[in-house]
């Protein structure tokens, strides 16, 4: 049943991506970087809507790109905000508002990880339908020091129970609705937090570790390369 709603936050400036136009625009394996993880998405059958929340001078050719998906009757846009949480509340807004009754759940994921993997979907879905709130995450593999103002090492984190946080972060719609609501300005960088923050727990769903958010320039050639290798 399509019980899900995705939405894709695609309103970032990216800035440490240093190109003038949106990094989502930058092409991978031949098309648009952003296609990727809503394509996956969007062949789901639980999936019924993707919104993707956009900065306004990106709007018209994110029109243009997402009719080329194979499924753009379900894309939606909505304006994203100042910051990523902003961006989400608004997309979240505009899934409440279209009310279909079915929408039970919402996967929120970064429209700058294209690497996603269909069966870290399943997984994290099939989590979150127990627990109301899963996210992907991958145990931390490098060592962490706490650096001090002039830049040297202060203290050895120890990284044991450490987790890096990823999308998708899956949640019932109501528990997430409610963690939006009394969030109240404060920023969070993921969903998660501010579920944390109502008290309700989030699972932690073992994910692959080459689910990469492009960030950089540099990131498109790591993620271009592992694109190659899963086809070979
Ligand atoms: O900047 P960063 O890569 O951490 O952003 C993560 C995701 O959130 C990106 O897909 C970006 O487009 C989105 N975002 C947004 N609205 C903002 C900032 C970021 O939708 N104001």
């Amino acid at each position: 049943d399509a019980s899900v709603a995705v939405i894709l936050p695609a309103a970032g400036s990216g800035q440490r991506f240093g190109d003038q136009s949106n990094k989502l625009f930058a092409p991978l394996a031949g098309r648009p970087l952003w296609t990727h993880a809503a394509e996956t998405l969007l062949r789901r059958d639980e999936v019924s809507c993707l919104w993707l929340a956009v900065s306004p001078g990106d709007r018209e050719q994110l029109e243009e790109q997402a009719a080329m998906l194979s499924r753009p009757d379900k894309i939606h846009f909505v304006n994203g905000g100042a910051e990523r949480s902003d961006s989400v509340a608004a997309a979240l807004d505009a899934v409440a508002q279209a009310a279909e009754a079915s929408i039970q759940w919402v996967a929120v994921h970064d429209a700058a990880r294209p690497l996603l993997r269909a069966e870290d979907v399943s997984s994290v879905l099939a989590c979150a339908a127990h627990t109301r709130a899963a996210i992907l995450a991958t145990p931390v593999t490098g060592t962490l020091k706490r650096g001090a103002r002039d830049q040297s090492a202060c203290q050895t984190l120890d990284r044991r129970g450490i987790w890096v946080a990823q999308t998708p972060q899956v949640f019932s719609l109501d528990l997430l609705r409610q963690a939006y609501a009394s969030h109240r300005g404060r920023p969070a960088t993921d969903d998660a937090e501010l579920v944390e923050r109502t008290g309700h727990p989030v699972a932690l769903v073992a994910g692959a570790a080459d689910n990469l958010k492009i960030t950089y320039p540099e990131d498109l050639a790591v993620a271009e390369a592992l694109l190659q290798s899963r086809t070979h």
